[in-house]
């Protein structure tokens, strides 16, 4: 009894290690496992991270022909040349109408813009608002 005891203990024994070495061996495992993802895991995101970096320079370039021909657009200079330098002047000494180069009211000069005045035609429907206050800034500061 006592013999077939100690080798039912044995067994038993013996059978707990055997799992104590398969739980380690799979611990490893895992741990191996775990490494592994986590590498792959911030290779993937270094990817995801140059992605849009490198696209993000693309639409910058694309932005900027855009808006070229609308700064051609709203430049003043160009639309006191095309709108008012055929009564005022090119340089604004004036003509038909008055001398622009003592204005130093850029509100005033918005407002005759905007509405008219005289034998002056209101150029509201040529221009937008911030186009007139920017034409009228011009106006201003340079003739
Ligand atoms: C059709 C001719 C004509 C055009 C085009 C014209 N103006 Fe005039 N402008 C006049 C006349 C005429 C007057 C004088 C109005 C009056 O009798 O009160 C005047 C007056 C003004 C005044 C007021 C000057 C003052 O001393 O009171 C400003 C400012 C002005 N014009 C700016 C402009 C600007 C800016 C443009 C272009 C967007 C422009 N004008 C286009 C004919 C013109």
């Amino acid at each position: 009894m006592s013999g077939l005891g100690g080798r039912t203990v044995n067994l038993v024994e013996e059978g707990r290690k055997m799992l104590r070495n398969l739980f380690l061996i799979a611990l490893v495992l895992g741990m191996l496992v775990g490494v592994l993802v986590g590498v792959a895991a911030c290779g993937g995101n270094t990817g995801d991270t140059t992605t849009p970096a490198a696209s993000t320079p693309a639409p910058a370039p694309a932005t900027s022909p855009a808006g070229t021909p609308t700064q051609a657009a709203d430049d003043p200079a160009a639309q006191f040349a095309s709108l008012c330098a055929g009564c005022h002047e090119a340089d604004g000494s004036g003509g038909f109408g008055p001398d622009l180069r003592g204005e130093d009211n850029a509100g005033r000069v918005a407002e005759q813009v905007r509405s008219g005045g005289g034998s002056m035609p209101s150029f509201s429907g040529d221009l937008t608002g911030d186009q007139i206050d920017a034409l009228a800034a011009w106006v201003v500061s340079e003739l």
